[in-house]
C-alpha cells in the first residue's frame, strides 16, 4: 500500500532559510526586481507546504533584514506590500493547514497596519500544532541580542535578577526565539555563503547548507536535497560522538 505523505527520511526538527537571490533571478530574465520578489512569495508557499509534508516542525524564513532598510524606497514599499498581501491572502489557508505563525524581529517603528497584521496572524494561529512558521521580519541578530541585553540590564538594575544568574539559558530566554529550538539546518539560496546577521546566537551548532539556486526557483526537491546534505553531516557539538542528521 502506498502512503504518499510519509516522509522519505527523518526531517530535521528546525530548518531556517535565508531566501536570497530574488533580484538576480529577475535580472537574469530582464525583469524588474519586484517580479523576483513576487515569484519569491510563490516559492515560499511551496516551501511551507513541502516542509509540512516532509515532517519539519519549525520553519524559519528570513524575509526582511534590519539592514534591508538601506535599499531604495520603492523596493522597500514593494517588499512591505508583499508582506501585507501574504498575510491577508494566505493567513486563512495557513490557519486551515494548522500552521502556527511567529514573527521575530523589531516591531517598534513598523507601519501600524503591518504591526496589526502581524499580531492578528500570531493571535489567530497561536493554538495550532502543525508546522511553526517563524517569519524573521525587520530582523537582525545583533539587534536581537542587544535588545535582550537591555532587558537583562533593566532586570538587574531593578533587583529582579542577579548578575551572577545571567547564564546562556537565561539570555536565550530573552531572545525573540525564546521557547523555539535552535535551527538544526540553515539553508541559504543564491550561492552567497554568509549569514548576513541572521540567527547568530541560535546558529552556534547549526549545519549550514549553501545552494546556488535563486530563491524564486526553490521547491520541494531543493528542500529535500538540502536535507539530504544535512544527513551526510556529522554533528558533534564539541564532543567526540558523531550524531548524523539527528
Ligand atoms: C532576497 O533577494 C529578498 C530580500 C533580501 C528581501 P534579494 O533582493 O536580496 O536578491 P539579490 O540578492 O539582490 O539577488
Ligand atoms: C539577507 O539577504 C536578508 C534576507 C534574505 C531577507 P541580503 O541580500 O540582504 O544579504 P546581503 O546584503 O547580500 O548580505
Ligand atoms: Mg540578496
Amino acid at each position: 500500500m502506498s502512503e504518499p505523505d510519509v516522509p522519505k527520511f527523518d526531517a530535521p526538527r528546525h530548518v531556517a532559510i535565508i531566501m536570497d537571490g530574488n533580484g538576480r533571478w529577475a535580472a537574469a530574465r530582464g525583469l524588474p526586481r519586484g517580479e523576483g520578489h513576487r515569484r519569491g512569495v510563490e516559492a515560499l508557499r511551496r516551501t511551507v507546504r513541502a516542509a509540512g509534508e516532509l515532517g519539519v516542525q519549525v520553519l524559519t524564513i528570513f524575509s526582511f533584514s534590519a539592514e534591508n532598510w538601506s535599499r531604495p524606497a520603492a523596493e522597500i514599499r514593494e517588499l512591505m506590500g508583499l508582506l501585507r498581501r501574504f498575510i491577508r491572502h494566505d493567513l486563512a489557508e495557513l490557519h486551515g493547514n494548522n500552521v502556527r505563525i511567529r514573527i521575530i524581529g523589531e516591531r517598534e517603528g513598523l507601519d501600524p497596519d503591518i504591526g496589526r497584521l502581524i499580531a492578528e496572524a500570531e493571535e489567530l494561529t497561536r493554538a495550532n500544532d502543525g508546522v511553526t512558521l517563524v517569519v524573521a521580519f525587520n530582523y537582525g541578530a545583533r539587534q536581537e541580542i542587544a535588545r535582550a541585553a537591555r532587558r537583562i540590564a533593566t532586570e538587574v538594575a531593578e533587583g529582579r535578577l542577579a548578575a551572577a544568574d545571567v547564564s546562556v539559558e537565561k539570555l536565550a530566554g530573552f531572545l525573540d526565539t525564546t521557547d523555539l529550538p535552535d535551527p538544526d539546518l540553515i539553508v541559504r539560496t543564491s550561492g552567497e555563503q554568509r549569514l548576513s546577521n541572521f540567527l547568530l546566537w541560535q546558529s552556534a551548532y547549526s549545519e549550514l547548507v549553501f545552494v546556488p539556486t535563486y530563491w524564486p526557483d526553490f521547491d520541494r526537491a531543493a528542500l529535500e536535497s538540502a536535507i539530504s546534505e544535512y544527513h551526510r553531516r556529522e554533528r558533534r557539538f564539541g564532543g567526540l560522538v558523531a550524531r548524523t542528521g539527528s
